[in-house]
């Protein structure tokens, strides 16, 4: 079979690549007996690539050529992982998605106090709605760290990069204390009708480990796609990274504002509002006011930073999003505008740290010299 010249991927004079079984391409110095007769990646005649390491059987010699074309074919060929850790990263989101249904719609109690078991049976029976809803969720956070174990445990064997195996790391740190945050919520008995500044706290540090842990998912599939790390003394930084930091404050002010909205009950708009600006009022109550507040200007700066630094996703999510809050206070916030709100604000987020980390990525190191190899394959 013979691949066409201008189809022809390009390597490194001094270093050849060689894929990994579980799918990476792994780069290694040129033994000094190969020459330039060690192989490439090679396009075959699917489209697909394919290695074409064989000795003897590849011939190429020496051109001028550019370094990018192996960065094309590295990320590509990591996909299955990247892939992977995309997926991981969508579960995660349905599982927090879900997470919200249960305190939402008040199923928390649906499996009683039964762990792992749910009212004493593995999988309950003709069970009650508030059972389903919780079993899910049980069952789902049980899939969702497998998940996250075996992307930890891929990158740690595979090591693609440094960033990548940092990241995945990370991941599993950030879903372990996920899941003892949200044991911590039984223990210290932060359910039910209480309405402690402790609570509310708590639940502000829930949701912050949600966002890091959202983070770390992302950075690992994106960092694992083959891109370069970030680069925290670019001259951008400074404004992407306070970015990120109101982003979690609107997030902390919008979780003290759920809880209040679900131990106070609004009835109407007004009665909301009287309720908010009584001197009367639970601090609970009279906090509630802030996170829109807080939302519209923090909001605004990661719009202006979003437009200044040609983010379109990042400036679009956030207009969305302040919509979306309007609209969830005058409806009186039901159990289904409470889901698109907290999905727009981990959609916001996720596009926030890919847009930071596009913008801060470190350009490849050019190598000194490159060549391009003229590919034969002999079938
Ligand atoms: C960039 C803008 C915004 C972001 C990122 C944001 C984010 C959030 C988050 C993370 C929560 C907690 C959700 C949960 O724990 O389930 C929340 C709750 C809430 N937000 Fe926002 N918010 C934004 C703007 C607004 C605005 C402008 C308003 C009102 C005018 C608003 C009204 C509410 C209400 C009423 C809740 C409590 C009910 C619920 O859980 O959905 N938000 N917000």
């Amino acid at each position: 079979m013979n691949v066409r010249q201008d189809a022809i991927p390009t390597c490194r004079a001094s270093q050849t690549l060689r894929q990994l079984s579980n799918g990476f391409l792994e780069s290694v110095p040129l033994p000094a007996s190969a020459g330039s007769r060690t192989g490439c990646v090679v396009p075959d005649g699917d489209g697909k690539l394919k290695f074409a390491a064989a000795r003897g059987s590849v011939r190429h010699k020496s051109g001028p050529n550019t370094i990018e074309d192996v960065g094309t074919i590295i990320r590509l060929v990591r996909n299955r992982f990247a892939q992977f850790a995309w997926l991981v990263l969508g579960f995660n989101l349905l599982v927090i998605l879900w997470g919200a249904l249960v305190r939402a719609s008040k199923s928390g109690e649906g499996c009683g106090d039964h762990w792992p078991l749910c009212n004493g049976t593995v999988i309950p029976h003709a069970a009650q709605i508030a059972t389903i809803i919780e079993f899910t969720h049980r069952a789902s956070t049980g899939l969702a760290f497998i998940g996250v174990l075996a992307m930890a445990i891929w990158a740690w064997r595979a090591r693609p990069n440094e960033p990548t195996v940092r990241m995945a790391v990370a991941s599993l740190v950030f879903i372990v204390t996920e899941a003892l945050l949200g044991a911590g919520l039984v223990l210290f008995k932060y359910v039910g009708a209480d309405a402690s500044l402790g609570r509310a706290g708590y639940l502000s540090a829930h949701l912050i480990n949600t966002m890091l842990m959202l983070g770390a998912f992302t950075l690992t599939a994106w960092y694992g796609s083959g891109h370069g790390p970030i680069n925290w003394r670019a001259s951008d930084s400074k404004q992407l990274a306070f970015a990120l930091v109101a982003s979690l404050a609107i997030a902390v002010t919008g979780a003290v504002t759920a809880l209040s909205d679900t131990l106070y009950p609004v009835t109407s708009l007004q009665a909301g509002f009287a309720a908010d600006f009584s001197g009367t009022a639970p601090l609970l109550l009279r906090l509630r006011v802030w996170h829109p507040v807080i939302a519209a200007v923090a909001g605004l700066y990661i719009a202006i930073v979003g437009a200044k630094l040609g983010g379109k996703v990042v400036v679009s999510l956030v207009l969305l999003q302040i919509a979306a809050g309007v609209l969830n206070l005058t409806l009186l916030a039901p159990i289904w505008m409470q889901l698109v709100h907290l999905l727009l604000a981990d959609l916001l987020w996720i596009a926030l740290v890919l847009f930071t980390a596009a913008t801060l990525e470190q350009p490849a190191p050019k190598p000194a010299t490159e060549f391009r190899p003229k590919v034969v394959l002999e079938s």
